[in-house]
């Protein structure tokens, strides 16, 4: 069986008060109508059509690279006419799935079942049951309780009005019917629009049966016009992910003041404090537990990490026993081993820092290889960068940094070195070695103190 997926995608998003085109903006991690393309690619599709109209060059420059096929609506003249642009590219003995841009929660386990039941005697519609159903196109039963037709709110009489099974816009149905149905549909209407959702009084009369399907919450089904909604999808979208890492078996302070925007997997008896942002894929081993208030991005922290309060971790790799925190800032291409321990106040960008390391307090380590067994005292800063090109230092193990120590790149320590606090490195020094690099001190006797003068 060919699937073809069709999304529409074309029209303004004039509520959400914004530049930018509804479909594009942001859930968790991506795009509404990332969200809904992945739904659709999770049911291995032939092809995804996008019907786009409104700033349509956004909408496809933000998907570089990706096969879709971009269908122009020059005008949004209604869902049926949306639809009917993408047919041309459709063969005749597919599927066609429809889905809407701006309904970003819908789950391909609903869809694939949906999609499973078509054929050349039977549609499938996705309809739910909504205590408030206004605006909403209207579910009608003839009397043996077959789905008959759509009635749009604005067509329906008064006894119509007061049904509740409402249409969600989601149906599957056979390319050969639909191309047959979609250009018979009107738009003598209230709207003057092609209501795609007059086909299925199409499908009744011709004897083809409507099979209606429900989501299996509401949040699936509902769509964003404003940021009211929008704000309130991320939390339902939020909401799912915390309760899935619970029945994962990670701990969370309170599930609702947790981020997950793209993929987290997680070991056995993690514990996450609230307030914590994770963005990207990160990977937590066993036993790792967050403070409250980090963020972290892209890393992989291995077993048995403490990574305490306000912390923010960007694509790191940290190996097991390590200590972070509290507010450590450890940025892209750091790399600690076993049982590293970074304090308060510490940086670390494009370093790697050997099993049992120690950088306690306020300090910037950039471009750097240290070591195992070093310490760092506080205050130390590599000071990787003359104003155009970066530098590299180099640290051996066992090494003790004394504190409010600038190490100047290019340089080299030798292993177990001792540098005397306050020094300024700029030379090498060779294994076992005590460097001190500052000025001499020199105690004075007498000294008097300047007075203020009380004139
Ligand atoms: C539509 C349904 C209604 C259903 C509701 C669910 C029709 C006629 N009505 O109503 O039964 O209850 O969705 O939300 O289908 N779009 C285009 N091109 C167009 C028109 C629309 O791409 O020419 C896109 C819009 O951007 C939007 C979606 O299709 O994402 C739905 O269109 P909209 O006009 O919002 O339909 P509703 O009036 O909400
Ligand atoms: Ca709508």
């Amino acid at each position: 069986m060919n699937l073809d997926v069709v999304v529409l995608a074309a029209g303004k998003g004039t509520r959400m008060r914004s530049d930018k085109p509804k479909v594009l903006h942001i859930l968790a991690d991506k795009p509404l109508l990332g969200h809904v393309i992945s739904a659709a690619n999770n049911l291995n599709p032939t092809a995804i059509h996008i019907v786009v109209g409104h700033k349509a060059e956004d909408v496809e420059a933000s998907f570089p690279g990706r096969p879709f096929r971009w269908v122009k609506q020059n005008e949004q003249l209604g869902t049926g006419h949306a639809v009917a642009q993408a047919m041309p590219s459709i063969t005749n003995d597919s599927v066609v799935l429809i889905l809407y841009g701006d309904v970003p929660l819908i789950k391909a386990s609903t869809l694939k079942s949906m999609i499973e039941d078509v054929s050349q005697d039977q549609m499938s519609l996705l309809t739910v049951d909504l205590k408030n159903p206004a605006g909403y196109g209207r579910i009608v039963r003839d009397s043996d309780n077959s789905v008959a037709a759509i009635v749009e709110q604005k067509e329906a009489t008064p006894e119509q009005l007061a049904l509740t099974e409402t249409n969600t816009g989601i149906m599957a149905v056979s390319a050969q019917q639909l191309s047959t149905w979609l250009p018979a549909l009107s738009n003598s209407n209230t709207q003057g629009e092609y209501y795609l959702t007059d086909i299925i009084a199409m499908a009744a009369a011709a004897g083809v049966t409507v099979k209606a399907f429900h989501p299996d919450t509401e949040a699936e089904v509902q769509g964003v016009n404003d940021r009211v909604q929008l704000a309130n999808l991320e939390r339902e979208f939020q909401a799912e992910q915390a309760h899935q890492l619970l029945l994962q078996g990670v701990s969370l302070r309170d599930p609702q003041r947790l981020d997950v925007r793209g993929e987290l997997t997680v070991g056995q008896d993690v514990a996450i404090d609230i307030n914590v942002v994770f963005e990207g894929t990160v990977s937590l081993g066993n036993n790792v537990t967050i403070g409250p208030n980090c963020i972290i991005t892209g890393s992989t922290i291995a077993d048995n990490v403490e990574i305490k309060a306000n912390s923010v971790i960007e694509n790191a790799v940290i190996a097991d026993n390590c200590t972070i925190g509290p507010f450590a800032r450890i940025r892209p291409g750091s790399n600690l081993a076993a049982g590293v321990k970074v304090g308060n106040f510490v940086e670390t960008k494009k370093v790697n820092i050997g099993a049992g390391s120690k950088v306690s307090h306020l300090t910037y380590l950039g471009d750097a290889n240290i070591g195992k067994g070093v310490n760092i005292g506080a205050g130390t800063i590599t000071c990787n960068y003359d104003g155009v090109n970066k530098f590299v230092t180099e640290i051996g193990d066992g090494v003790f940094i004394g504190s409010n120590s600038a190490l100047v790149a290019p340089v080299s320590i030798g292993e177990n070195v001792t540098v005397g606090a306050g020094s300024v490195i700029s030379k090498n020094i060779e294994k076992d070695q005590l460097a001190i690099a500052r000025a001499k001190q020199s105690n004075l006797d007498g000294w008097q103190r300047p007075t203020k003068n009380k004139d």
